[in-house]
């Protein structure tokens, strides 16, 4: 497995690929990576013939009060896991690499990248927008690979890809949960144990939502409101946001059809924790996987 720590490297890494039209499959990360990142790498490998992995903390999409200092940074673990998975390559750019001196450009996403998520962390759509827009330009894959627990993120992406002709196909993998449905996130290693307990209240108040939804609430305010009795209920938990949204423009769905999603975003401690499903447990094509208990055991980075 090559590891290119530069743009001109990576370029060397990947010209052979480029010149015999090898698909490229990527998966673009922040490292600390769980069996989120393993399933997008394992879905990559099953659909082209290169799996390439990027591992970039992205300085852009943090907002100056975020976590980018304290993100979670574990490359010699990350590097034995994508090995160990059979990927081609990893790219692992500094930041000087990624935003030379003079950099002075940024992608606007417009409404989506304001609204839900990009209301509460202003700049942050841009931020991904950009740095994903320049991967890539940099590793011209031929398929994209993204959670989704990050959902505002994967239509952030999908509208900059289609806006822009960018000749990549985005694709959206299921979220992978705890067994007790925690969704998997680098930032699930903030939690202390009580916490950790706690942050199960998202995955509760998700289902409470669609609880309601089967039950034939069909306003965005009725959901929300079940949704939001079961935040208020746990003592360590605070809601930033629960709506229920079109998965693709993130408007409000009111009111809401099989295929609107709930999202949430609740402050678990300290911890921002965000995730999402959709109200129609019919409409979700692929159920949310969970971990194996064998998993869970051992050296997996999710539990680290
Ligand atoms: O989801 C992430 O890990 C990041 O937002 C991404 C897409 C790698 C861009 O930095």
């Amino acid at each position: 497995m090559w590891v290119s720590q530069s743009v001109a490297e990576l370029q060397g890494s990947l010209r052979s690929c480029w010149k015999s039209s090898t698909s490229i499959g990527l998966v673009p990360t922040m490292g600390a990576l769980h069996e989120g990142h393993r399933s997008l790498v394992r879905r990559a490998r099953n659909d082209n013939d290169v799996t390439i992995c990027s591992i970039f903390v992205n300085p852009t999409q943090f907002g100056p009060n975020e976590d980018f200092t304290r993100y979670p940074r574990a490359l010699e673990r990350d590097l034995a896991l994508l090995e160990a998975e059979s990927v081609a390559g990893v790219f692992v750019p500094t930041p000087v690499d990624m935003y030379p001196s003079g950099f002075d450009t940024r992608i606007d996403v417009g409404e989506l990248g304001r609204i839900i998520e990009g209301a509460r962390r202003p700049g942050h759509f841009s931020g991904v927008a950009t740095v994903v827009t320049k991967l890539f330009n940099l590793t011209r894959p031929s398929r994209a690979y993204f959670g989704q627990k990050d959902a505002q993120q994967l239509a952030v992406i999908r509208q900059i890809t289609r806006d822009l002709n960018i000749p990549v196909e985005v694709i959206g993998c299921p979220t992978v949960r705890e067994p007790d449905g925690l969704a998997l996130s680098s930032r699930n290693m903030y939690l202390s144990p009580s916490e950790r307990l706690a942050a199960t209240v998202l995955f509760r108040a998700l289902n409470a939502g669609r609880d309601a939804y089967r039950q034939g609430e069909r306003t965005n305010a009725q959901v929300r409101d079940a949704v939001t009795v079961v935040v208020q209920s746990e003592r360590l938990a605070v809601l930033d946001y629960a709506e229920v949204v079109d998965p693709d423009s993130f408007s409000s769905d009111d009111p809401c059809t099989d295929r609107s999603i709930i999202v949430i975003a609740a402050r678990v401690g300290t911890t921002r924790l965000i995730d999402n499903l959709t109200v129609s447990a019919e409409y979700e094509h692929q159920g949310p996987r969970t971990l194996h208990r064998q998993q869970r055991t051992g050296t997996l980075p999710s539990q680290l």
